[in-house]
């Protein structure tokens, strides 16, 4: 792979956690730092590729020209933002935590502290993967993630089949050093005839596994 390998594509690239409103101050989220997919959006930059990268809550920037940020708080948010910009890009990375559920209602107010229990009643979010793999062209190239507790390569193969995804990166919370918070990752890349095992590397590595195997994929 080149500079320019990526040179006319467009990749549109999920990342980090969503927030899911309680009350004004408070939120439902999650632990993903968002590091996997930021190093995702500036190794497809660093190959030429245009990115449009929707950002849940992170601490995280990238500088990188070929990299256009749209910031987003909410399942919701994120899924407007994807609907915007899926049309036009060639391959989509899922690589956010999106919270599967949020309160069904937002308090307006912060809610007091009141009695010895607390009952928040959610309602499922948008699974973005999913109703964006029922839209996708055949030209276009998808890519979603997993973490899996047990029968791992089992689950995430049934997520590829029900996401209409081309491939799935698999985190193991098994493999020390892995998944959320980690600077390094172990990842076991399955695609419908094929699974790739790795070792464990730095996030930055890892995601240039990733991407060179979409560029034999979409260039084969
Ligand atoms: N995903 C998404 N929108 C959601 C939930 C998940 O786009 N509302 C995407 C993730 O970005 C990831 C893939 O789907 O690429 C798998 O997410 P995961 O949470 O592991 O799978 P779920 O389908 O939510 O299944 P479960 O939580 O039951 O394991």
């Amino acid at each position: 792979m080149t500079e320019k390998s990526f040179k006319g594509k467009t990749v549109l690239i999920t990342a980090g956690p969503t927030y899911e409103p309680i009350d004004p101050v408070r939120f439902i989220g999650n632990h993903s730092t968002g590091k996997m997919g930021y190093a995702l959006a500036e190794c497809f930059a660093a190959h030429g590729a245009a990115v449009q990268l929707v950002s849940g809550p992170t601490s995280l920037h990238t500088n990188h020209t070929n990299v256009e940020v749209k910031r987003v708080t909410t399942a919701e948010e994120m899924y407007k933002a994807v609907l915007k910009r899926a049309d036009a890009a060639d391959i989509w990375v899922f690589a956010a935590a999106v919270a599967d559920y949020r309160p069904k209602t937002v308090a307006d107010k912060k809610i007091k502290k009141a009695g010895d229990e607390l009952t928040i009643e959610l309602v499922k979010n948008v699974d973005i993967a999913a109703a964006l793999g029922k839209e996708k062209e055949e030209w276009q190239f998808s890519v979603g993630f997993a973490l899996e507790t047990d029968n791992e390569a089992a689950n995430a193969r049934e997520k590829l089949r029900k996401k209409n995804l081309d491939m799935i990166v698999l985190n193991s919370l098994k493999d020390p050093g892995a998944g959320f918070a980690h600077d390094t990752n172990k990842i076991t890349i399955i695609e419908e005839e094929a699974t790739h095992t790795f070792e464990l590397k730095k996030k930055s590595e890892v995601a240039q596994d990733i991407v060179d195997l979409i560029w034999k994929r979409t260039n084969g």
